[in-house]
């Protein structure tokens, strides 16, 4: 495991550490669910191999620490009970402050379009590992208000925008959890350019610039009127301070949104923030 510490300055009445984890992607099945759902489990352990030891590190450094884990989706890394026994372990061990990931509501890895219709299959069984809504949810530390949000479609939806509206109002400091961080022009770049990805994996991307992903990426990924509106609200926000995101699975800060700087955590680190 990796561990980072992590400064991030918001006007907390008194300093505090949160534990940021992410895309830990568990990959835990048994015969309660069928043998398509155990060979899956078999195949994706190969590609998450240090999965389980992440998670106990982080439980462990959650109590060395005495302080909440942030985590900001892909926990598990499909919808299986074991999984799901594995997250209320989690969250009956640690308190745990959760936005959803892509992964917490895929069936079988890549075998559908996920949207909302897919993603409702499974949000009650998956939910009810959680102490709070994975979909939106608010916690206040030292001052601090943070707002966990679910975009892992890439999309915010209309009720989602008006909570975080009407979040916003209350003029605090605000911290971001996302699962899928924010198009900015540093992040797109060094998924493009330096990393040659495919497509850039974040929201909000441009439209001139998703028209050149394939068509499966394009769809996927272009956002939403509702989408853009939430990127403008956010970007244009006084009061939210930093994004704390994962989905890249790698550890990077970015700094090139103008006062809003967005940190991705990789599923194999800890990420130790000190608020003050
Ligand atoms: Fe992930």
């Amino acid at each position: 495991m990796n561990i980072i510490h992590t400064n991030i300055t918001v006007g907390a009445s008194s300093p505090f550490t949160v534990l940021h984890m992410s895309d830990t992607h568990l990959c835990r099945a048994d015969d309660r669910n069928d043998q398509r759902k155990t060979e899956l489990a078999e195949r994706r352990q190969k590609a998450f191999p240090e999965s389980e030891e992440c998670l106990l590190a982080g439980i462990k450094e959650a109590k060395t620490l005495d302080c909440p884990v942030f985590y900001t989706g892909d926990l598990l890394d499909f919808v299986s009970f074991a999984n799901v026994d594995a997250a209320k372990n989690f969250t009956d061990n640690c308190d745990v402050f959760m936005a959803a990931g892509n992964h917490e509501f895929s069936l079988y890895v890549g075998e559908a379009f996920e949207d909302e219709e897919y993603r409702n299959r499974s949000l009650p069984l998956v939910q009810s590992a959680f102490n709070n809504n994975i979909r939106f949810a608010t916690r206040e530390i030292n001052g601090i208000l943070f707002i966990a949000v679910d975009n892992s479609y890439y999309l915010f939806d209309q009720q989602q925008l008006e909570q975080l509206q009407k979040e916003l109002k209350k003029n605090m400091p605000t911290v971001l959890l996302m699962h899928t961080p924010l198009h900015s022009e540093g992040l797109y770049n060094h998924m493009m350019h330096e990393l040659h990805n495919e497509c850039a994996y974040l929201m909000n991307v441009p439209d001139e610039k998703t028209a050149l992903y394939s068509d499966h990426r394009r769809i996927q990924q272009t956002a939403d009127k509702t989408t853009k509106e939430a990127y403008e609200l956010i970007v244009g926000s006084k009061n939210i301070k930093a994004i704390i995101t994962g989905h890249l699975h790698f550890d990077y800060e970015d700094t090139s949104l103008p006062c809003l700087p967005q940190y991705v955590t990789a599923c194999t680190t800890l990420r130790v923030i000190r608020f003050d």
